[in-house]
């Protein structure tokens, strides 16, 4: 890992380890696997951030499941708009499915609100969430978040598939902001 490295105008530095990332993972999937292992469920990554850690996730996943994304965005630099558009939606009947939610990190939660709205239509068996970050402080939605990885403080993050302005997606451990 490198001491500190630079975004636009903005100093990151280490913060969390790739092997570390990797442990929250394998053991998300495994506590799926024992709650939905008998089933098919039906996995949808939230574009753009959360491709490394379905990536990662779907190769702890061992039994049958299904993959699908959808593209959402909400955030402009380092701090997240109200307003959450969905830019990619969903193309296939989602009637009876166990639909699991893959979230890189969850914020105020106004993504996950509109997430919810999105799925209110269609007549799913269960609809969980998993996340690899949380930030407790910044989270005030009533939203039950079933599968959480790394709870964090309210700081901004980048790397493993979460941006500032578009940089920092492919490094493979997570940098913090410098204060
Ligand atoms: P929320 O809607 O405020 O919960 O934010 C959700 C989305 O904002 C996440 O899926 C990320 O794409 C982005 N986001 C939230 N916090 C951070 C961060 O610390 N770094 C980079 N992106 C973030
Ligand atoms: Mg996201």
């Amino acid at each position: 890992m490198k001491i500190m490295i630079q975004l636009h105008d903005k100093q990151f530095v280490p913060f969390i380890s790739a092997q570390e990332i990797d442990f929250a993972i394998a053991k998300m999937a495994s506590l799926i696997e024992d709650d939905f292992g008998d089933e098919t469920p039906l996995f949808i990554g939230v574009l753009n951030g959360s491709f490394m850690v379905v990536s990662d996730f779907m190769k702890h996943y061992k039994k049958p499941c299904e993959l699908s994304f959808i593209k959402m965005a909400s955030y402009e630099g380092t701090a997240s708009t109200n307003e959450v558009k969905l830019l990619i939606g969903l193309d296939q009947d989602l009637t009876g499915r166990t639909v699991i939610i893959i979230e890189d990190i969850v914020d105020t939660g106004n993504t996950l609100v509109a997430l919810k709205e999105l799925f209110k239509k269609q007549n799913l068996k269960h609809l969980k969430i998993a996340t690899l970050f949380l930030k407790p402080e910044a989270y005030k939605k009533e939203i039950k978040i079933d599968y959480v990885g790394i709870r964090i403080p309210n700081k901004f993050i980048v790397g493993f598939g979460l941006d500032y302005d578009g940089l920092g997606r492919n490094l493979s451990e997570i940098y913090q902001l410098r204060e």
